[in-house]
Order: C-alpha cells, then structure tokens, then sequence
C-alpha cells in the first residue's frame, strides 16, 4: 500500500483522525504543519505575521515534497489544495482521501480557536466562503471522498479502510 493523504478544511479531524489511522496501519504519520513548525520553529500564527500567506504557502509546498511518500500517512493544512502544484503533487504521489464536514461543524468546532490566522477575523462568514471556494478543489484533488460529521472516529476509520481495499 502506498502513501495516504488526508485533506479536507481546518477542524475536519485531519491529524486526529489521521494518527489513528497510521496506529492501525503500522505506518508512520507525518503532518505538514507540525514539520513546518519544527522546521521554522515558529507557529504558524507567526509565519503568517512574519511572511504573510504567500510566503506560508511557499514554505507549506517545500515541506509537503520533503516528507517521506513512501509507505505513511500524512495529513495536510486545509490550504494545501490552492496551490496546483502541491494538487498534482498529492495525486501522484499517493491515495488522496477528503475528509468532509459540514460548515456547522467547523464553526462548532473552531469557535474558540486562535492559532488559525485565516479565520481570525469574521469567523462563520469566513469559513463559509473558503469552504464553498475550497470544495472543488478538495474534490478535484481527493480519490476518496468521506463525510465526517456525525461519525465517530472509528467509523471514519472503517470507512478509510473501506476505499484502500
Ligand atoms: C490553513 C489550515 C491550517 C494551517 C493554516 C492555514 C488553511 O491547517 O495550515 O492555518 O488555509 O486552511 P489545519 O487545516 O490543520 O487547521
């Protein structure tokens, strides 16, 4: 089996969801944001403070091409899929799963977060419009799709599972 990507929008359970999956699978879980914070050794709320989003996005598409593609799973800042090249990469490089979830949900989810710069600020205005912009590139990208809302993990592992048979 090769390596699996998990996307989907910020508080969709990526990384959660995704070291559950990596436990069951034997493999190694890797996620872009934490190898980007270890690289830089900053947050991501101060990347984007000291180079703005581009300058994210540029570092984001160097990490996500140093990680391992061999035999992991890896799980992806919800942005990952703006940049066509890190789309070609993630469909090349192995099995993209989307993780969906209702807009209620992330609202629900991310109403006390303050480390997401991008949804800082008009917080439910801000998700619905990324999200419905966001959602066909998710789907263009994604060989998978699965909805999240409701389930519990191990459904959503089960349903992972499902689409690698
Ligand atoms: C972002 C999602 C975040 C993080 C950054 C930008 C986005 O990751 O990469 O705040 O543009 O959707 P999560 O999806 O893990 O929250």
């Amino acid at each position: 089996m090769n390596t699996i990507f998990l996307i989907g929008f910020m508080g969709a359970g990526k990384t959660t969801i995704g070291k559950e999956l990596a436990t069951c699978l034997g493999k190694p879980v890797y996620d872009t944001d934490e190898e980007i914070m270890k690289e830089t050794g900053k947050s991501i709320a101060q990347i984007f403070e000291n180079v703005g989003e581009d300058g994210f996005r540029s570092i984001e598409t160097n990490t996500l091409k140093r990680i391992p593609t061999k035999e992991t799973v890896i799980t992806t800042g919800g942005g990952i899929i703006l940049r066509y090249e890190n789309r070609e990469w993630l469909k090349s490089s192995g099995t993209v799963i989307f993780l969906d979830v209702n807009p209620g949900e992330v609202i629900r989810r991310l109403k006390d977060d303050h480390t997401r710069p991008l949804i800082q600020a008009n917080k439910e205005k801000n998700i619905h419009e990324m999200m419905l912009a966001r959602f066909p590139l998710y789907m263009e990208t994604s060989h998978f799709q699965i909805q999240t809302t409701g389930k519990s993990i191990k459904q959503i592992i089960l349903e992972i599972e499902t689409c690698l048979e």
